[in-house]
């Protein structure tokens, strides 16, 4: 019988949009299905992840916007190396609240895609490991402040609130502009909607796989299929 294979799934949106509390869901049905499941986000917690950490949080000085960009592209090389190929090698499933979409979203408010494009391409070449499936999950900015209970009434929140709506479109952008494997998830359902959503999802990227390459283990990996 053949092993089960791993899977890459990166899980990307807006801050709020309900990443982490989606990851927990499809990573239990993961689990349940007797499948090793390995977590991890970007920023890294590695060191070229912690300095983008100290940037964000001003403990240390604020760089030139494709600066930071490199940084990010820097420590998803180290991502890579240290735990996504080495766990996908194992037939792990590995899942990341955020990874690529989230750089080039975020950092095409100041540089265009393009441009980001390139840096990443020159950073990490062939070492570059695309997701399967990236699931960007959509939500209107005001609704993932509401639900992070965010003070609403000054003018710091009508900042945010302008950035997540261009951060928001950014996503969309890239869904148009057919950067990668995306699957758009409407992130206004239930928790349990949304889990089921990407679920849904995964299972028929798996039919498709297993058509496309004629797969004989079917009874190996019929895990997948479990709603
Ligand atoms: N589908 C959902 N519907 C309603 N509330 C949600 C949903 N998903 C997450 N939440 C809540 O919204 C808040 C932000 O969710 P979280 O998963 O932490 O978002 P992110 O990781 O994208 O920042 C949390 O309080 C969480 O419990
Ligand atoms: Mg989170």
């Amino acid at each position: 019988m053949t092993a089960a294979k791993g899977l890459f799934l990166s899980f990307e949106g807006i801050d709020g949009c309900g990443k982490s509390t989606a990851i927990k869901g499809v990573a239990e049905k993961f689990s349940a299905s007797g499948r090793n499941v390995v977590l991890t986000h970007e920023p890294t917690d590695g060191t070229i992840g912690k300095k983008i950490y100290d940037i964000l949080l001003g403990r240390r000085r604020m760089i030139r916007p494709l600066e930071l960009q490199k940084l990010y592209v820097e420590d998803r090389k180290e991502h890579i190396e240290k735990l996504i190929a080495t766990s996908l090698a194992q037939n792990a499933i590995v899942m990341t609240d955020r990874f690529w979409h989230s750089t080039l979203a975020y950092g095409m408010i100041d540089e265009p895609l393009e441009i980001l494009r390139k840096l990443h391409n020159e950073i990490l070449g062939d070492d570059f490991v695309k997701p399967d499936i990236t699931f960007i999950l959509d939500l209107p900015p005001e609704k993932a402040f509401a639900r992070m209970e965010r003070t609403r009434n000054n003018l710091d929140f009508f900042e945010k609130i302008e950035k997540q709506k261009k951060i928001r479109e950014n996503f969309i952008a890239l869904v148009n502009a057919g950067v990668g494997t995306i699957e758009v998830i409407d992130a206004l359902e239930t928790p349990q909607e949304v889990v089921r959503s990407i679920w849904k999802q995964i299972s028929a990227s798996y039919l498709c796989s297993l058509a496309l390459q004629n797969f004989c283990g079917l009874s190996a990996n019929k895990i997948w299929l479990r709603a």
